[in-house]
């Protein structure tokens, strides 16, 4: 099954990504967890990308298109995977298209102050969870750990832009999908179990 996550940031692509990643057993791809592991480790690519991130800006096509389609080659790809957070510009999507098919894109429709909610109480730990701070015993993640982050990119600031961007530049490509009739939209404000739920019910 290859699945794409489609929605705002806060949206709550990468909690549902790890639990679908379970149940479907085929990788999660997350373009903004593979620029913040460039990041951390201080490659090319991760101060290159860190100049846009920062900013709540995307980095541009090419060089997440050359990430992804690297990606998708790995043999743990070959029955299926979770992009999240890729495609988010239309030329993105259409060189997806050219790469391999998709089966369905969840969209996930979130109001503004549930996003706003959620990203300033995110916690994030390197082994890819996210939690919210309302549900955390400990600075600690209940996975594996680690110590807890907080992203740089969901200060207020920041958080804006981000959402600036994506109204303006990833919410066409839903309409990019829904042409092609593969657009499945779920109501992102309900809670993590019943959002899966919905989405699992949708895929069988
Ligand atoms: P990326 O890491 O993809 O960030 P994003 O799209 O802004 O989305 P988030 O990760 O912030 O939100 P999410 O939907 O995963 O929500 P989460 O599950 O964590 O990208 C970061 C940056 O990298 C971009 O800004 C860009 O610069 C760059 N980039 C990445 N991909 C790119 C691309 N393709 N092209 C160009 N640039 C790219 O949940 C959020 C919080 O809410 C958590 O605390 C969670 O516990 C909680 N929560 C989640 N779901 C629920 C729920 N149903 N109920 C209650 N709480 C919930
Ligand atoms: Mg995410």
């Amino acid at each position: 099954m290859n699945l794409i996550l489609l929605g705002a940031p806060g949206a709550g692509k990468g909690s549902q990504a790890v639990k679908l990643k379970e149940h479907y057993g085929i990788p999660h791809i997350s373009t903004g967890d593979a620029f913040r592991s460039n990041i951390s480790k201080g490659t090319e690519i991760g101060l290159y990308a860190k100049s846009f991130i920062d900013k709540g800006l995307l980095v541009p096509d090419d060089v997440v298109v050359g990430i992804v389609k690297a990606r998708l080659e790995e043999a743990d790809c070959a029955n299926g995977f979770i992009l999240d957070g890729f495609p988010r510009t239309v030329p993105q999507a259409e060189a997806l298209d050219k790469i391999t098919a998709v089966d369905c894109i969840i969209d996930f429709k979130v109001d503004r102050e549930t996003v706003l909610k959620r990203l300033t109480g995110r916690r994030s730990c390197s082994c890819g969870g996210t939690f919210h701070v309302s549900k955390l015993k400990s600075e600690y993640c209940p996975v594996c750990g680690k110590k807890l982050y907080i992203r740089a990119d969901d200060k207020p600031e920041v958080i804006e832009e981000r959402l600036r961007v994506y109204k303006e530049t990833t919410a066409p490509v839903a309409e990019y999908y829904r042409e092609q009739g593969k657009l499945f939209e779920v109501d992102a404000n309900l809670d993590i179990d019943k959002v899966y739920d919905i989405i699992v019910a949708k895929l069988g």
